[in-house]
């Protein structure tokens, strides 16, 4: 199956009352793990690649190819997107030519002005390419130096400004936090995330930072207009603890243990375990 766009699996999730998950690749292992369970599991699913995630596998070329090539070879029958994750203006331009099939222009640290008409020229862009693209208002706080305990808000005004540009999923900061929560993090903002569904009508909400979020948060999440969820750090807590227990049970050492292909299965399985149980919490399974 060729890539699509998240258009119709994030409206068909927001309409079921699930959500997509989109799961962050790094590279050949991390993309094959999460494909054969989204397969196993006739999920629709999303990879996401950070600016940062590109360059370390060569380009954004080098990404498509190798995710395309994977699709045909382990026959991938369900719906597989491509996104650019956090996105600079530059970045988006470089994985639309590059052959992505979905980006994400965070323009969420420019005055709202300038957010709103690079959003807008974009949009136009990925309409011609049967693209779809997502959008940040209000940054999504992260742990620096252990301070943060609050993921910032966007203002639902702003939200409306941005969905009507007709983005086609919005991703809002509702005290979301990327990367693990700090102990004294107060939870997801309901209150916010209502105002902003009031605001912004039938375009189906992202809600970034899925690592460490409550089953009860996420799925009230969902219930009231959240139809992606991004899952990164997860994934790799999952792989360095399998791949630190490996090396520590001296499984490395014992015959052909040092073969990369051995030494890397146990984090893969770890993976695929940690997308299996956030698809299952998602509601995603047998969606595809
Ligand atoms: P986590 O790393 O907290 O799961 O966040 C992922 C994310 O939101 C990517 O955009």
């Amino acid at each position: 199956m060729a890539l699509v766009s998240v258009k119709d699996m994030c409206e068909k999730a927001l309409k079921g009352k699930y959500a997509v998950g989109q799961f962050n690749i790094n590279n050949l292992e991390w993309t094959k793990a999460i494909l054969a369970t989204a397969e196993e599991l006739k999920s629709p699913v999303i990879l996401g690649v950070s600016e940062g995630a590109g360059k370390y596998m060569t380009g954004f070329k080098t990404v498509t190819n190798m995710v395309k090539a994977m699709i045909e070879e382990m026959n991938i029958t369900v719906p597989v997107a491509l996104h650019l994750d956090h996105g600079t203006y530059e970045g988006c331009y470089k994985c639309i030519e590059a052959g992505f099939s979905s980006i994400m222009f965070d323009g969420s640290h420019f005055p709202i002005d300038e957010n709103i008409a690079k959003t807008k020229e974009l949009i136009e862009v990925c309409k011609q390419k049967g693209m779809s693209l997502e959008a940040e208002v209000g940054s999504i706080g992260g742990e620096e130096d252990g301070v943060v305990g609050q993921g910032e808000c966007a203002d639902p005004d702003e939200c409306k400004k941005i969905a009507d540009l007709g983005v086609t999923i919005l991703a809002a900061g509702i005290g979301n936090i990327h990367g693990k929560y700090p102990a004294n993090w107060t939870g997801l903002r309901f209150d916010v995330l209502e105002k902003i569904k009031a605001k912004t009508g039938d375009t189906p909400l992202v809600l970034h930072g899925g690592t460490g979020i409550p089953t009860d948060m996420i799925k009230k999440a969902i219930s009231l207009g959240v139809a992606k969820i991004n899952v990164n750090t997860e994934c790799q807590l999952a792989f360095q603890e399998a791949t630190r227990k490996y090396v520590e049970e001296g499984k490395d050492l014992v015959g052909k243990g040092f073969d990369p292909r051995k030494l890397l299965a146990p984090g893969v399985e770890a993976i695929k375990a940690t997308v299996r149980e956030k698809m299952q919490i998602f509601g995603s399974i047998g969606k595809a």
